[in-house]
């Protein structure tokens, strides 16, 4: 595993998990990431695009249902609303993502329509009807949804009005409360789960600083899963975010809070690792480790966001753009996305026990639509980080989620 700096001005980074927001939003890190070496050591090209569709499709087709396979969620963020790409677009896009959820997904995540700035542009305005649409979509289909997320630094999804609320930490301490409330009761005993809190530790473990740090210390943490229960006694809670290795500061820290938790009786039901990971990094062992110590804990591991670029901007070494960057993805590297998507998987299975298994959730139907195209590569090419390609057809990574899911070996 190498080593190496990236630029402070891309938003966020690798591990377990990555990232921090929007290209507005927060999560800037300073600190050194590692990066796989071998996930980008392939093509140099400046000009072509495309992927070998074709030829890197999987060899299981139509009859696959990913959700058939295991009795855990199995989910997919998605587009909704009125967003681009939203799924419930009567176009290709909107018609081939409904296919693909309704075959493989028993459960859903609002990519971005259950942020605080959709829910609650106001200070006395919450909006649900995007929201609720959404619910009533998946309830229609006998898909759960994990909520997210009730309180998150990023600022683009962060409301003007909240930047700008007045007033001392009691005062803060309210507004919160009610914000996080009145969501949480608003979606209660329809949504399975909340990251209750996203992103609130630095690489180096100390607290984010944060609007809602500055503004109320770290009790911002705790008040709102105390205010999440409250509001929402049925829906798991967890706390949600990337980089959590083992033997990191921010792993350390996320732990130490999760026992503080546990000894003070604060609300808890698990560790979400979003793993916006790359092909040969962290290693499965650190991943396995990882999920271990918050299953020490006796709390549930989900999986909330993966996705598997084939290329690694970090590794300043493999990736350079224009002059060395991996712009097909040929069939070999299908199959090695394939086995990767495979021991992650298999290691959920693996590590964690059937009651402490939350889901394993990817994030994106469809390779056109990854957040990793403008926030990580900065539109400048495009990237195959899903399980469906550009042409909404299974990769072979589908079949890798197959084979680790239920603990078969991976190749
Ligand atoms: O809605 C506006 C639209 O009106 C405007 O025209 C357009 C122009 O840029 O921007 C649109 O908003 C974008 C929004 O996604 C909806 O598409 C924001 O700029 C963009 O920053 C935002 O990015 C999202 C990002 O979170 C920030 O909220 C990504 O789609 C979403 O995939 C990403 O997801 C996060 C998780 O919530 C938390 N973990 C990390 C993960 C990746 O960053």
């Amino acid at each position: 595993m190498l080593s190496m700096k990236h630029p402070v001005s891309i938003i966020c980074f690798m591990v377990l998990t990555a990232c921090g927001g929007g290209s507005s939003g927060g999560g800037a890190s300073s600190t050194t990431p590692p990066v796989s070496s071998s996930s980008v050591s392939t093509v140099s090209s400046s000009s072509s695009s495309s992927s070998s569709l074709s030829s890197s499709s999987s060899s299981s087709g139509s009859d696959l249902s990913l959700k058939a396979l295991v009795d855990f969620p199995v989910g997919v963020a998605v587009n909704a609303g009125n967003e681009t790409n939203s799924i419930f677009l009567e176009n290709t896009a909107g018609i081939a993502q409904r296919a693909i959820i309704e075959q493989h997904f028993d459960q859903i995540t609002a990519g971005n329509i259950m942020k605080m700035s959709y829910l609650h542009p106001d200070i006395d305005t919450f909006a649900w009807t995007q929201a609720d649409a959404l619910l009533d979509y998946a309830a229609e289909q006998n898909i759960s949804v994990h909520g997210h997320a009730l309180v998150w630094h990023s600022d683009y999804q962060v409301p003007n009005w909240m930047k700008n609320f007045p007033g001392d930490k009691a005062a803060w301490s309210d507004m919160m409360k009610t914000h996080v409330q009145t969501i949480a009761a608003h979606f209660s005993g329809r949504v399975e789960s909340w990251d209750v809190v996203n992103e609130a530790f630095e690489e180096n473990g100390s607290y984010r600083n944060s609007l809602f740090f500055q503004k109320m210390g770290s009790d911002y943490i705790e008040e709102a899963f105390i205010n999440a229960r409250a509001a929402d006694p049925s829906a798991d809670l967890y706390y949600n975010d990337y980089n959590l290795s083992p033997g990191d500061a921010k792993f350390l820290a996320t732990l130490d809070m999760v026992d503080d938790f546990q000894e003070r009786d604060i609300p808890i039901d698990g560790v979400g690792f979003q793993m916006h990971v790359y092909m040969g990094w962290p290693s499965i062992s650190a991943i396995k480790a990882s999920f271990q110590a918050v299953v020490d804990r006796g709390l549930k591991v989900k999986i909330t966001e993966l996705d598997i670029p084939i290329n690694n901007p970090f590794d300043t070494t493999n990736y350079s753009f224009p002059n060395n960057y991996i712009s097909e993805l040929t069939p070999a590297l299908a199959q090695q996305q394939k086995v990767r998507y495979c021991e992650i998987a298999k290691a959920y299975v693996d590590v964690v026990p059937a009651e402490l298994r939350g889901g394993f959730t990817v994030w994106g139907v469809w390779d056109e639509d990854t957040w990793l195209i403008n926030q990580i590569f900065d539109g400048k090419h495009i990237e195959w980080p899903l399980l469906f390609g550009h042409d909404f057809q299974p990769k072979p990574a589908l079949d890798g989620v197959a084979a680790g899911l239920t603990g078969q070996a991976c190749s």
